[in-house]
């Protein structure tokens, strides 16, 4: 149900009194519009027709978050938690169908705090991954963490859903990494990971963002990385033999050793094979020649350089430099939408054949492949919410751009097409999705009597966290019954009586 006005003015009271009135923005403040599309990444989503906040709150501490959610709690006003903005559905900052609610952004909670001894760090959820990248990086050339490529990422949303790059066949996913983290709940009390009890603290790690409360920080465990990296790109177009290599890389990249992760990128009538090894070319070339010599790889190709300066030169390109990798403003202004699939069995040439056919059509958009295998696929699939674990050969990220001259309908339709025609080479019952590659095609939660039903949210749960999605559920249960945390896409609450 739709709050009343009247409840609407009781959060912005309540709100007033508990905060610093210059960190609350309501639709009437000169600045709000700024404060809004700030973090905005796909401009989708920010147009006249979307369901807008009420209002947003930008707090600098702990204690204006709990205000947020007691406030909301007691006026009947839902918040949305934003960190970076990055959500691919928008969910941090706007709402699918008309609803009232408020948006707490975190962008002012960013610190990081690294314990070089340790190797450990304190990260805010606020904080970009160039930021948590950066504040490694100056404590140590020889300490990195395995996250995603987007500098302008934020850690909050990233972390919720999981989060990988290119160290994830050394490291796992980000939330392997993860030690400890701090919380506010529904009744907006702040929690560690020995206050939040072992089912909340498993459910935040990888569960999707916004269904069990606020994270305001994480405390990760920084990994090992050599002196220098190599990177390399080779690139092959169909004529040059793209099929062939593809086949083959399905089988051997996520059988490589460990230090080694080849990715692709395949759009119109090219794959580009992108890698980072944590070594130098005098081990890697007779790796590729033993393992993988029909890429034909040789030194020209290769790249040597520290973790810290790959971060800008594989997301930015070569003439970006570590600092720009601090910018928090998001480059790429063009509308995109995206899905994602899990291959567990390697398609047969012949349909790489026909794949290249769809990329090569009018309006097609691209495939971006990660191989798994190593650690990521070493743990079992309940050790963390994101199950997509040991079998994985590797995931596909469909994507497709356009810009406001289009309304993007010839573009999303190429990508539910092309979802449809891979349906047989995929990953199946259920057939599996990356949550953080939201996609609210995959299905929407179902409101009955106040609550999401979990039956509905089984749907696209399954999808993204197989067999955990009831584990998650009951979780939900228990951290927050009343469902106050809740978006298209949120966990639903399930009450056991055990
Ligand atoms: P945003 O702030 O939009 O939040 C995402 C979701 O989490 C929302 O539902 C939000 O409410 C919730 N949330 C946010 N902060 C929270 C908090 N503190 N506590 C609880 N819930 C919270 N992924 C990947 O694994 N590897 C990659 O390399 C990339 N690359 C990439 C590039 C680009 C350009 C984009 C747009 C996205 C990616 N991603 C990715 C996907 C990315 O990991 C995903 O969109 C994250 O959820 C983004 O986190 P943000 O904090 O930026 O998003």
């Amino acid at each position: 149900s739709v709050p009343s006005l009247a409840s609407s003015d009781g959060f912005l009271q309540c709100l007033s009194a508990a905060i610093p009135k210059q960190l609350l923005y309501t639709q009437s403040s000169p600045s709000f519009t700024s404060v809004l599309v700030s973090s905005i990444r796909n401009p989708k989503f920010s147009t006249p027709g979307t369901v807008r906040p009420l209002c947003i709150v930008t707090p600098t501490n702990a204690s204006h978050v709990q205000a947020a959610v007691v406030c909301g709690r007691r006026n009947d006003v839902r918040v949305r938690v934003r960190s970076g903005g990055h959500d691919y559905e928008g969910l941090s900052y706007r709402s699918a169908r008309p609803e009232v609610f408020a948006v707490v952004d975190l962008a002012n909670l960013r610190s990081v705090r690294v314990d070089q001894k340790a190797a450990t760090a304190w990260v805010d959820s606020g904080a970009t991954l160039g930021e948590l990248y950066y504040a490694i990086s100056k404590a140590s050339r020889l300490l990195a963490f395995p996250a995603g490529l987007c500098p302008t990422i934020g850690v909050g949303g990233h972390f919720s859903g999981g989060g990988f790059g290119m160290l994830l066949r050394k490291y796992g996913v980000a939330i392997d990494n993860v030690l400890d983290a701090t919380l506010v709940d529904a009744n907006g009390k702040l929690l560690d990971k020995q206050a939040m009890g072992t089912d909340v603290f498993w459910a935040i790690r990888g569960g999707g963002g916004e269904s069990f409360g606020i994270v305001l920080s994480w405390k990760v465990k920084l990994v090992p990385v050599p002196p220098a990296v190599t990177m390399f790109s080779v690139t092959k177009s169909v004529d040059e033999g793209a099929v062939d290599i593809l086949t083959r890389w399905q089988e051997v990249a996520p059988a490589l050793p460990e230090d080694l992760f080849i990715r692709v990128l395949a759009q119109k009538q090219v794959a580009n094979f992108e890698s980072m090894y944590l070594g130098t070319p005098d081990t890697l070339l007779p790796l590729m020649r033993s393992r993988f010599p029909e890429l034909g790889l040789n030194r020209t190709h290769c790249k040597e350089m520290t973790w810290i300066q790959s971060v800008p030169y594989i997301y930015l390109g070569s003439a970006a430099t570590v600092e720009d990798i601090l910018n928090r403003t998001t480059a790429t202004r063009s509308f995109s939408k995206a899905t994602s699939d899990y291959v567990r069995r390697a398609i047969p040439k012949d349909v790489w054949v026909k794949i290249f056919a769809w990329l090569a059509k009018p309006d097609a958009g691209l495939m971006i492949m990660d191989p798994y295998g190593g650690k990521i696929g070493s743990l079992p699939d309940s050790a963390t919410p994101f199950p997509h674990r040991g079998g994985v050969l590797y995931n596909i990220q469909y994507m497709n751009f356009w810009s406001a001259a289009t309304d993007g309908s010839a573009q999303m339709r190429w990508l539910r097409d092309f979802y449809a025609f891979m349906g047989p080479y995929v990953s199946s019952n259920p057939r599996e999705a990356y949550v953080n590659y939201r996609d609210l095609d995959l299905g929407q939660n179902v409101v009955v009597g106040n609550v999401t039903s979990y039956l509905a949210g089984k749907v696209w749960g399954e999808k993204y966290f197989k067999g955990n999605f009831r584990r998650l559920a009951v979780a939900k249960g228990k951290v927050d019954p009343n469902n106050y945390f809740r978006n298209e896409q949120s966990i639903p609450p399930l009450l056991t009586t055990k």
